[in-house]
């Protein structure tokens, strides 16, 4: 019996915007002021211990109903080896982003979500992202579309740059940030967005608040919920050249496949 229509199908349909939505909750039970930080990769990436905890509501949920799906988080670097070009098309279980705008929470700044995807071997099948603080759950399911809240929604309608388009990116550990601005300045006058958390810039790329999303420090627990709304919106991810990317690649561009398209046009 295939995924979409088995018994385990219908569970991890029903899990996957409740763990997202227990672990918002949870992340909002912590004065994020009082909160120490454990620094990872550079000063401005670090864990706090409402990661900790939002990831083990997820992780425990997960295996509450699910015990034997494998289940790969960023804060725990367990099953992270799996996550290669060569291992994908193997690789079936969840990927979950605990925070996503860790350091966002940490300066009270109320632009942080909670991701999780579920992959089948190598693709995204179901992507859930909640946005604790404007209370708005993204779900999509392959081929069969995205709501937020239970509402259909649907990519931005520009097709070209002008002084109202919204191009975002985000900031970047690696120090990437104005590699990306560079290239935003190709486009002319346009509205530029620097947020911090990919997740929530993906979500409103695909409800066509934002119209555009291009970014090159993307992680695949960044990606795993965040690639299939977007898609499902209607928009288009590809590479800098304008290639098909998979949800393991670092460096992309979204949004409407128009207005993709002449980025890719703009900065080639
Ligand atoms: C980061 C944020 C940030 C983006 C980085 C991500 P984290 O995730 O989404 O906005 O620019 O590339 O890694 O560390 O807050 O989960
Ligand atoms: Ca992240
Ligand atoms: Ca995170």
């Amino acid at each position: 019996m295939s995924e979409q229509l088995s018994e385990k199908g219908a569970v991890r349909r029903e899990v996957i915007g409740k763990a997202v939505l227990a672990a918002g909750a949870e992340i909002l039970k912590f004065d994020p002021s009082n909160l120490a930080v454990e620094v990872k990769s550079t000063e401005g990436d670090f864990v706090t211990a409402a990661d900790l905890a939002s990831e083990k509501v997820v992780v425990d949920m997960l295996a509450a109903v699910l015990r034997d799906d494998l289940v790969i988080s960023e804060e725990t670097s367990a099953g992270q080896e799996l996550l290669t070009a060569e291992r994908l098309p193997e690789l079936t279980g969840w990927v979950i982003d605990p925070i996503d705008g860790t350091n966002n929470f940490k300066h009270g700044m109320g632009y942080s979500g909670v991701s999780l995807g579920y992959i089948e071997n190598g693709e995204i099948l179901l992507g859930a992202i909640f946005d604790p603080y404007r209370d708005e759950l993204y779900l999509a399911e392959r081929g069969g579309g995205v709501t937020r809240n239970g509402q259909p929604i649907t990519i931005g309608k520009k097709t070209a740059f002008d002084a109202a388009t919204r191009v975002c990116t985000s900031n970047s550990y690696e120090g990437g940030t104005i590699a990306n601005l560079e290239r935003f300045a190709k486009l002319g006058h346009v509205w530029v967005d620097v947020l911090g958390s990919s997740v929530l810039i993906m979500t409103d790329v695909a409800a066509g608040r934002l119209d555009l999303y291009h970014h090159n420090g993307l992680k695949p627990w960044d990606n795993a919920a965040g690639f299939l709304i977007v898609q499902e919106a209607g928009g288009k991810i590809t590479d800098l050249t304008g290639q098909p990317v998979t949800w393991l690649t670092s460096e992309v561009v979204m949004g409407n496949p128009a207005l993709v398209d002449a980025f890719i046009a703009a900065t080639n």
